[in-house]
């Protein structure tokens, strides 16, 4: 499938001058989301990624690719969530934003360590979010072994500001 094709252009959101690539018409798509679980599938093992151990999914749009993801490699599913979500006891990271900060956490007993994992998100931009997630993983003691994310928006260069492990893209912009 092209998901470029399916991946709709919005001007001018969430603010004048942001083109906003909106996913729900893929995810709408009685195909989109298998065919995007199968690209990804693909991709990682071109690379031989294999042997993992937990998918890790960004709330929240990281939710909707990253489970179904876990359901076709056959392991488990493992949420990083915006603050105060998780009823156990967490790691957190604050990050930087344009304007302020932004916090997510993990359970602290989600992964064991050593664990394989891969970090699943719709979206790359500046890589803040993908990077915070990475330190996330980091104080489980988990191998963080790739990233696969849907869209890329080359121009920001997020990939610069995450660990150097493979980071797999689906469509670039
Ligand atoms: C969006 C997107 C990624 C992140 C990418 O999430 O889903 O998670 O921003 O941006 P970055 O690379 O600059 O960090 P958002 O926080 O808007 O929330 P959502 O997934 O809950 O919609
Ligand atoms: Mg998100």
């Amino acid at each position: 499938m092209d998901f470029k094709s399916v991946i709709r252009d919005i001007p001018d959101f969430p603010q004048a001058g942001i083109i906003f690539r909106d996913i729900t018409p893929l995810l709408a798509h009685s195909q989109g989301l298998s065919s995007i679980i199968k690209a990804f599938q693909a991709k990682f093992a071109e690379i031989s990624i294999d042997n993992i151990d937990y998918i890790i999914g960004i709330e929240s749009r990281g939710f909707i690719l990253g489970a179904p993801l876990a359901m076709a490699l056959g392991c488990g599913f493992v949420p990083v969530r915006k603050p105060k979500k998780l009823p156990s006891a967490v790691f957190r990271v604050e990050y930087a934003l344009e304007y302020g900060t932004d916090t997510l956490e993990i359970h602290q007993d989600a992964i064991a360590a050593g664990k394989r994992v891969i970090i699943i998100d719709d979206v790359i931009a500046t890589g803040g979010t993908a990077a915070a997630t990475a330190k996330l993983v980091e104080q489980t003691g988990a191998e963080l072994v790739a990233y696969g994310f849907l869209i890329e928006l080359d121009f920001l260069n997020g990939r610069k500001s995450l660990p150097n492990v493979p980071i797999i893209s689906l469509a670039s912009y």
